[in-house]
């Protein structure tokens, strides 16, 4: 991945694509009298139905896309993962599972070729995304990988409507949520707006040091996952900071990034739905919209600490293949997911339980809950 200020030009038909949903976000502005404040520009971006980024038909994910997330580069990943399910599920008489955003489906994969070499299958594999587009590329995934278990696989296109004991998860599923923009003026928040110029889009201007962004949907998509279970737990894995680092006072430009075709920048006006636009995650106020909708903060630690709490060596040394290629490409596996330099330490977990008390195995070696 490259920071860079330089992109490959779109193509004409995806400039025509980011034409059309521009064109609509134009109207929107002009409907709210000349602008529109960023979270609904980032939610029109990536989510607007038919256009936007997540929901048109791009692929984004993997090498032809514009970025990789952990369970494109190992199972090893899925498969700690399935580890701390598979406890889950077993103290908990059985469940399901519900994972947000399911991507390729490769993480559904993996998890269930490991559940079941536990022989801890869910009842359920649910899948819950807000791209309907990606349901056909998960099917198949689901249909090369794991045949016989596809049955146990279902869509939803809501949360279910009758609470569900087991396992909620999602790997990169915080940061695609829309952020709020803000600069601080005089100590007080002033929500960002985005307005028309002649060339594409601006920010309207405010007088400011110092910029950050918070996620406004965060209390009450939080209340909806705890309304979704019964008992058992939320597992989350992405890149973000406890408060303290998130609003660093060095930290003067928040923490927005955008990924086009693996060159990552920090302009998200630029061709709205063709190019993903992220934030990291403030996990500190994530476990706080646990907290207050009545979910316990049961672990917080870094990707590396939870991979390896879970069983990671073991599987390692399970999955190593006799050829030295194999067992090359699987360290250079483990090192992207587990050093501090590429993925180890940038990455947190946290689990936020109801009904469930005993302590997760994935955050034996480290929970770090008391930093958040
Ligand atoms: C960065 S991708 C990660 C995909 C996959 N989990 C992976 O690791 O490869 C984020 C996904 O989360 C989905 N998403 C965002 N907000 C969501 C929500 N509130 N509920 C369910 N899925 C959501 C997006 O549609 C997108 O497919």
């Amino acid at each position: 991945m490259r920071f860079t200020d330089t992109l490959p030009t779109p193509t004409a038909e995806a400039l025509a694509h980011s034409e059309q949903l521009a064109g609509r976000i134009r109207a929107a502005m002009t409907a709210n009298g000349g602008s529109i404040p960023f979270h609904e520009f980032m939610r029109m971006a990536l989510y607007e139905p038919g256009l936007g980024y997540y929901v048109a038909g791009l692929r984004k994910i993997g090498k032809e896309g514009d970025f990789i997330t952990a369970p494109e580069i190992s199972p090893l990943f899925s498969q700690c993962l399935a580890n701390q399910c598979a406890q889950l599920l077993a103290e908990l008489g059985g469940g399901h599972i519900l994972e947000l955003g399911a991507g390729s489906g490769v993480m559904a994969a993996d998890m269930l070729l490991r559940l079941e070499e536990l022989d801890c299958l869910p009842q359920r594999y649910q899948i819950l995304d807000l791209s309907p587009e990606l349901r056909d590329r998960q099917r198949q995934t689901l249909q090369a990988r794991v045949p016989h278990l596809l049955e146990r696989v279902t869509w939803l296109d809501t949360l279910p409507a009758e609470p569900m004991r087991g396992v909620i998860v999602g790997n990169e599923v915080l940061d695609a949520m829309p952020v709020e923009l803000f600069t601080l003026v005089a100590g007080e928040r002033v929500i960002r707006h985005v307005e028309i110029l002649e060339d594409g889009f601006g920010l309207v201007a405010v007088d400011g040091a110092y910029t950050s962004e918070y996620n406004p949907a965060l209390p009450g998509w939080m209340r909806s996952m705890a309304d979704t279970l019964e008992a058992g737990a939320l597992l989350l894995i992405d890149y973000g900071y406890e408060q303290k680092d998130y609003y660093h006072p060095e930290r003067t430009q928040g923490t927005l990034i955008c990924h086009y075709q693996h060159r990552v920048h920090d302009n998200p006006l630029l061709y709205p739905g063709l190019q993903d636009i992220t934030a990291s995650v403030d996990f500190t106020a994530v476990a706080e919209a646990g907290v207050d909708a009545g979910l316990e903060l049961a672990g917080y630690t870094t990707q590396a600490a939870f991979l390896a709490s879970s069983g990671l060596e073991e599987l390692f040394m399970q999955a190593l293949q006799t050829t030295p290629a194999a067992q090359y490409k699987l360290a250079q596996q483990v090192r992207t997911l587990s050093l501090p330099s590429e993925m180890g330490d940038r990455f947190k977990v946290i689990a936020l339980c109801k009904g469930f008390t005993s302590e997760l195995v994935g955050f034996r070696l480290a929970n770090q809950r008391h930093r958040l």
